[in-house]
């Protein structure tokens, strides 16, 4: 796989390329984005031909026998995680997203509280705040640069309102990888509150050398009772279009409540993602992934690297995901300042910080799954547009 390749997806109605314009004002003509995460790169070959197979056909109709998809995510997580899981716990979503919303209507009432832990990935709040619950966020604190959980605080703001914890794990935008004890620790919370533990873990594959991702439901198993396990397939091989989640729920109680709400709202999957997760799920998918992360490592670096020789800007150090957290605060610019430099000066479209929730406010969002030679433009930009503080 040629990662260093870079693929024309303007004009394709993709997201990431064609709303640049609509969205930040920016021009795919020469504006890089570097917001929406999904990456510039083509799936594993397994499942193009997965798709060409369905096109040779040419025959459309609804998808059936969900044995081999089952199995290859069963396959997936036991040789990739170390998780051995029972196909029957398995329930496909249009997404995590979809999946989350699922969660939030099957285990709250509206005007019930459910608990993020922020700055987080801001479709959360957005799926809460619709379906009329309210937020109540837990800020992550920093500590050397990297976030950590501050249960004791949290504690504190916890009012007896909140019915549900939704974690990110690995953690979108600040990067972080939890540790055993960080995870036990989310558990052990959700326990004191009496909460619904919702674990989306959709970057879990995407973790750099070094670092381990440990999937919640082994982390603490005593937790089963309280825990939905989500996983995807999507991020990883960059399938988000195919709109594919899973929503796994070992606890029978749990399971039968998911049951019905799922079947109440006609969720039935769609068969293009079902072909495309079952092929990518397999020993070449994971060849590919592993080339993928070695790639993306040295996107990170030559992208941190960038910025770390910008005065008064800071990349946090990842563990995983390819989404870069800068902070601009210490460059004595206000968080408008420095969107209008990425925006105007530097033509790159970002995710900013606010949307993300408390503490997201005067960091930007850069994603960096995409060629080399793009992070170079993007460095050589950034540096350009801040050149007054070198
Ligand atoms: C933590 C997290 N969950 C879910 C999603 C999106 O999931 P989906 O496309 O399956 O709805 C994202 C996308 O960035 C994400 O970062």
């Amino acid at each position: 796989m040629n990662f260093d390749e870079n693929i024309d997806r303007r004009g394709t109605h993709c997201s990431k390329w064609d709303m640049m314009e609509p969205l930040y004002g920016l021009s795919s003509d020469d504006a890089l984005p570097m917001w929406v995460a999904d990456m510039d790169f083509r799936p594993p070959a397994a499942v193009q031909q997965a798709l060409e197979r369905m096109l040779r056909h040419g025959i459309y109709g609804y998808f059936g026998d969900e044995a081999a998809y089952r199995e290859a995510i069963c396959w997936w997580m036991a040789n990739r995680h170390g998780w051995q899981l029972d196909p029957a716990t398995i329930f496909t979503t249009h997404g995590l997203v979809n999946g989350t919303a699922l969660c939030v209507d099957t285990w709250t009432e509206p005007g019930d509280v459910v608990a993020l832990m922020t700055p987080v990935y801001h479709a959360f709040a957005r799926v809460v705040r619709g379906g009329g619950r309210e937020v109540r966020e837990l800020p992550l604190v920093q500590q050397d640069g990297r976030y950590r959980m501050d249960f004791d605080s949290w504690d504190e703001r916890m009012t007896g309102r909140e019915k549900m914890l939704i974690l990110c794990s690995p953690h979108n935008p600040g990067g972080r990888v939890w540790t055993l004890e960080e995870l036990r620790g989310v558990a052990d919370f959700a326990a004191r509150h009496n909460l619904i533990l919702v674990s989306d873990e959709i970057h879990h594959d995407l973790v750099f050398p070094g670092q381990r991702h440990i999937p919640m439901t082994i982390a603490a198993p005593e937790a089963a009772e309280r825990l939905v396990m989500m996983t995807a397939s999507t991020k990883t091989f960059n399938i988000a279009g195919a709109h594919i989640g899973n929503v796994i729920i070992s606890d029978e109680k749990l399971r039968n409540a998911f049951a019905r709400r799922h079947q109440a709202l006609g969720i039935s999957p769609n068969s293009f993602g079902m072909h495309m997760v079952t092929a990518a799920y397999s020993p070449e998918g994971a060849e590919w992934v592993d080339d993928l992360v070695r790639y993306l490592d040295g996107n990170r670096k030559a992208f941190d690297a960038g910025i770390a020789a910008i005065p008064g800007l800071r990349s946090m150090p990842l563990e995983a995901t390819y989404l870069a957290w800068v902070d601009g605060s210490g460059a004595g610019l206000s968080s408008e300042e420095f969107i209008t430099r990425v925006e105007k000066e530097a033509r790159i479209a970002t995710n900013h910080g606010q949307t993300f929730g408390l503490g997201g406010d005067g960091f930007l969002r850069f994603n960096f799954a995409c060629s080399r030679a793009m992070i170079d433009e993007a460095v050589s930009r950034l540096q350009a547009a801040f050149s007054d503080l070198q």
